[in-house]
């Protein structure tokens, strides 16, 4: 198995770049938003209280699966646009403050890595969920910058929305993710740290990725 780690805050292109790198790579995929997007809609459907013991049986029996072609499974079903809605941004970061739930979502994270040659996105992976792992890289990139990704993005699923709204909603993200008290957004002190200010996604794919194969030698 080997295991490659990439974090960093919202709309810093970790997907993206995570998916391309990893097809580069021949190499599996996992993003773990995706599995807190998934708690936090079955929190919504579920209707009850966020910490309660009902909720939590509910994450914790939740079976999650990666297909072949790192399709991300919940109970049978592919995830899709569900976890991707307004509703679920707005809420995810409070359940994934939750400690409970945060332990429930590090251990499926690791069921699903465990034995596999995979790049795994997120925010605490190189820091809590797989520290052994052989190649750490922290992406990172100016608020401006990823406020602009993300109004595109926003933009081109037909979602309204102000760009000043977009660069409050990323402030408003790093302020909650970097200063939770349960593995908060930081860098691994072995990780790589990379802002991709300035680069194309190509030009960003491209240097990780000879990053990575120059690291991997050394595992
Ligand atoms: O990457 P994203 O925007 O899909 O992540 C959704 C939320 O999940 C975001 O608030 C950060 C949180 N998250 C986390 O706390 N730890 C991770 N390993 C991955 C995501």
């Amino acid at each position: 198995m080997i295991y490659i780690t990439i974090d960093g805050p919202a709309g810093s292109g970790k997907s993206s770049v995570s998916r391309e790198l990893a097809k580069k790579l021949g190499f599996k995929h996992l993003d773990t938003g995706a599995l807190y997007r998934a708690a936090t809609f079955l929190w919504i459907k579920s209707r009850k209280e966020l910490a309660s013991q009902e909720f939590l049986k509910m994450v914790k029996s939740a079976n999650f699966y990666l297909s072949g072609d790192s399709t991300l499974y919940m109970n049978g079903k592919p995830l899709g646009e569900e976890i991707r809605t307004v509703k679920v941004g707005k809420v995810v970061s409070k359940v994934a403050e939750v400690p409970e739930i945060r332990e429930i979502i590090t251990q499926k994270a690791r069921e699903i890595a465990n034995g596999k040659r995979i790049v795994v996105e997120g925010r605490d992976i190189g820091t809590v969920v797989l520290p052994s792992a052989c190649v750490k890289i922290f992406l990172t990139a100016s608020v401006d910058e990823r406020a602009h990704r993300r109004y595109e993005d926003y933009k081109s699923r037909g979602v309204s929305v102000r760009f000043e709204e977009v660069v409050k909603e990323i402030e408003l993200r790093d302020k909650i993710d970097s200063t939770r008290e349960v593995a908060p957004l930081k860098p691994a002190k072995d990780a790589i740290i990379f802002s991709t200010d300035g680069f194309t996604f190509e030009e960003v794919v491209s240097k990780l990725y000879s990053l990575i194969v120059e690291k991997m030698k050394q595992c």
